[in-house]
């Protein structure tokens, strides 16, 4: 059994995701009602660095709930990556006499989290916070499914317009390493082809599918490219497509950005408001170098070095049925 906690501070790090205010919120409040003292560390690991902290109470977070971004705000910090820098953020907890962590966040900050706990043994729990999805055991991470959504309100509006002037349109969503975004929001938006990092698709296959669909009789088509995709961004994709194709006039739409922000939807704020007292509660009762996970409407905790070896999980099934759909 470890020392009883008594300061616990939150963080968000890595890409800002809509539902990190409900989750920091979630942490701030399940502290409180334990009777426990919570700091909120701004900027991430820079900011655990900098000693840029603040002690908080259930006021503090306070009409956030439906807010995008972070309040607490976010860094990619590389400072933190070394063995000096984390000693720094150490020494500035150790100040404070903080002395458990609960990070917001993605792979990156995982394993910063978790390189921090193999050293200095503080308990460390952490919440899946990033627009991608891609991490291991968890079905759902924060932020995803608000910026599903919003990709899916550009998709329907670039539809309108592609449909007005018999276009082809490329969609770039964002996901560098992973193809979930573009996969749901290809469904939802009814793409002819998605293009994902983890699946080759080459420039003869596409122009296949948009001859085939052409000859259906299909007079505007919309493609949803995720920004990691392996032929090339959606620019490059449209060039080479035009260059070969000339049925329909090519357009490109980057959404970019704008999938991070606005307010979170219903669904990540529960999503956020259940991890973030799942991981003070877990904290509370000795869990340590944990992510907390949704699996099949379930709260999970699994340990670091058990998941985070693992690849991706693609989700092989959605990209079947968007085949299948796509005639
Ligand atoms: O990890 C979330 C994400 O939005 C990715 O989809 C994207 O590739 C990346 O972050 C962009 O990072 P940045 O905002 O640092 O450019």
């Amino acid at each position: 059994m470890n020392q009883p906690i008594k300061n616990i501070a939150v963080f968000t790090s890595g890409g800002d995701a809509p539902g990190m205010n409900a989750a920091v919120r979630a942490v701030v409040r399940t502290s409180i009602y334990y009777g426990k003292e919570i700091y909120g560390i701004y900027r991430g690991y820079e900011g655990m660095i900098d000693n840029d902290l603040v002690k908080l109470n259930a006021r503090s977070v306070s009409n956030i709930i439906q807010r995008g971004g972070t309040i607490l705000k976010s860094a990619r910090s590389q400072e933190f990556r070394t063995a000096e820098g984390r000693r720094k953020a150490y020494e500035n907890l150790q100040e404070r006499k903080i002395d458990a962590l609960v990070a917001v966040g993605g792979d990156g900050t995982f394993t910063g989290l978790h390189n921090f706990y193999k050293e200095y043994e503080m308990p460390v729990i952490c919440i899946p916070g990033t627009i991608d999805n891609d991490l291991p055991g968890t079905d759902f991470t924060v932020g995803y499914d608000t910026a599903t959504n919003t990709a899916v309100d550009a998709i329907d509006k670039i539809r309108d317009t592609a449909l007005s002037h018999n276009r082809l349109f490329f969609i770039e969503v964002m996901g560098r390493d992973s193809g979930n975004i573009a996969i749901n929001s290809g469904i939802a938006g009814g793409a002819v082809a998605i293009i994902i990092p983890e699946e080759e698709t080459t420039i003869e296959q596409l122009i296949e599918k948009l001859d085939e669909t052409a000859r259906n009789n299909k007079k505007s088509s919309l493609v949803v490219v995720a920004e990691g995709g392996k032929s090339g961004n959606a620019l490059e994709i449209a060039q080479q497509v035009q260059e070969r194709y000339s049925y329909y006039e090519t357009k490109v739409t980057i959404l970019g950005h704008l999938q991070r922000g606005g307010a979170p939807t219903y669904f990540d704020r529960v999503l956020a408001s259940k991890m973030g007292v799942a991981a003070v509660e877990g904290l509370l009762s000795d869990k340590t170098d944990m992510i907390v996970g949704i699996r099949n409407g379930q709260i999970v905790f699994n340990k670091f070095d058990d998941i985070m070896h693992r690849p991706p999980e693609i989700e092989a099934e959605a990209l079947r049925i968007a085949k299948i759909l796509a005639i």
